[in-house]
């Protein structure tokens, strides 16, 4: 495997063989696999689980690792293509990035969403360049619509919580007071669809997700057996629930305008996750989350700190699955 980018770039059963190496690795670990491999990481947005999990899970294989932050201790590195850099930007990605994946065997790139314009959003414009310009495998450690990698560990905890392949799946939005980029939301949403699952996707108004990404999602659903719908009503997406997956986004419908989305989000507040929420669900229904969460904004305390919240086994099936990825690629 040369790249990780997105999970729809893998067939079903490849994803189910990338699970059960995950889990073979968890049985009988492999200490040595990765001796002598290096795995160069750039984040040019912040981190604390895919930051902290790369490097243990590529400790644990044998393998070794550096971060690199740009503009930290590091040069600014530039991503506009034609700039002309008589900013703060003393390097240019097209020299940065090859000559750090000169420097190791596989880079992961972190990229966020610039959120100015949706269309170049979706076309992943910057990881698009970030791709080409590396020769070495590559991992998208979370670009503007795609976080492929908490994705996978969210169907590992899935599966662990035996939540059925065809079972009722909310992603929800979710309040935050500034609006947070698609990369979640859409690698979740073509996940459950993926997995086979029920998928309703409960917003509010003027934060549906883009239709590239529901048509997408629409398409793995029917390859597997299962359904993507989305609505308004929170008591109607609930009813008989195996999952709650909140996670917050900005508005697509004014998208990049921060104003218009400051004014339509001063009334959501109440879309705060509480337990409440859960009153039609199915009795063991679980609450997802990909972290962090801002606490009694996002989600209520009684909900995190209560038996529906599987966050932090999220968190960890991150080393897990990540681990799989490495070996995959460098053993
Ligand atoms: N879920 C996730 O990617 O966490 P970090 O942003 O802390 O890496």
């Amino acid at each position: 495997m040369r790249r990780f980018l997105d999970l729809a770039d893998l067939s079903r059963d490849e994803v189910l063989d990338l699970l059960a190496l995950a889990q073979s690795l968890q049985d009988k670990p492999q200490p040595n696999a990765l001796a002598g491999k290096i795995l160069g990481l750039v984040f040019f947005n912040p981190s604390l689980r895919t930051l902290a999990s790369f490097q243990a899970g590529m400790s644990r294989l044998g393998g070794d690792s550096f971060v690199i932050t740009p503009g930290q201790g590091t040069w600014q590195l530039e991503t506009r293509l034609n700039a002309v850099m008589n900013g703060s930007s003393a390097e240019h990605i097209r020299e940065g990035i090859p000559v750090l994946a000169s420097y190791c065997d596989a880079l992961g790139v972190r990229a966020f969403a610039e959120g100015r314009n949706l269309q170049a959003d979706l076309a992943e414009t910057l990881f698009g360049m970030i791709d080409g310009l590396c020769d070495k495998p590559l991992v998208n450690l979370e670009s503007a619509v795609n976080h492929p990698c908490q994705a996978l560990a969210d169907w590992r905890t899935l599966d662990e919580l035996r939540v059925p392949r065809r079972g009722k799946f909310v992603l929800s939005w979710a309040y935050h007071p500034r609006p947070l980029p698609l990369a979640v939301p859409a690698a979740t949403l073509h996940m459950a669809a993926m997995r086979g699952m029920e998928v309703v996707v409960l917003r509010p108004e003027g934060f549906a997700l883009p239709d590239a990404l529901m048509e997408k999602a629409r398409q793995a659903a029917a390859a597997a057996g299962g359904a993507v719908s989305e609505t308004t009503d929170r008591a109607a997406a609930l009813a008989g629930a195996d999952v709650l997956y909140a996670k917050e986004w900005g508005t697509t419908t004014y998208y990049g305008d921060v104003e218009a989305d400051a004014r339509l989000r001063a009334e959501l507040g109440d879309w705060c996750v509480r337990e409440r929420w859960f009153a039609g669900a199915a009795p063991e229904a679980k609450l997802m989350h990909c972290l962090p969460v801002r606490r009694n904004v996002a989600v209520a305390d009684e909900v995190l700190d209560g038996p529906r919240a599987v966050v932090k086994r999220e968190a960890f099936n991150r080393l897990v699955v990540q681990m799989a990825v490495l070996h995959r690629m460098l053993a």
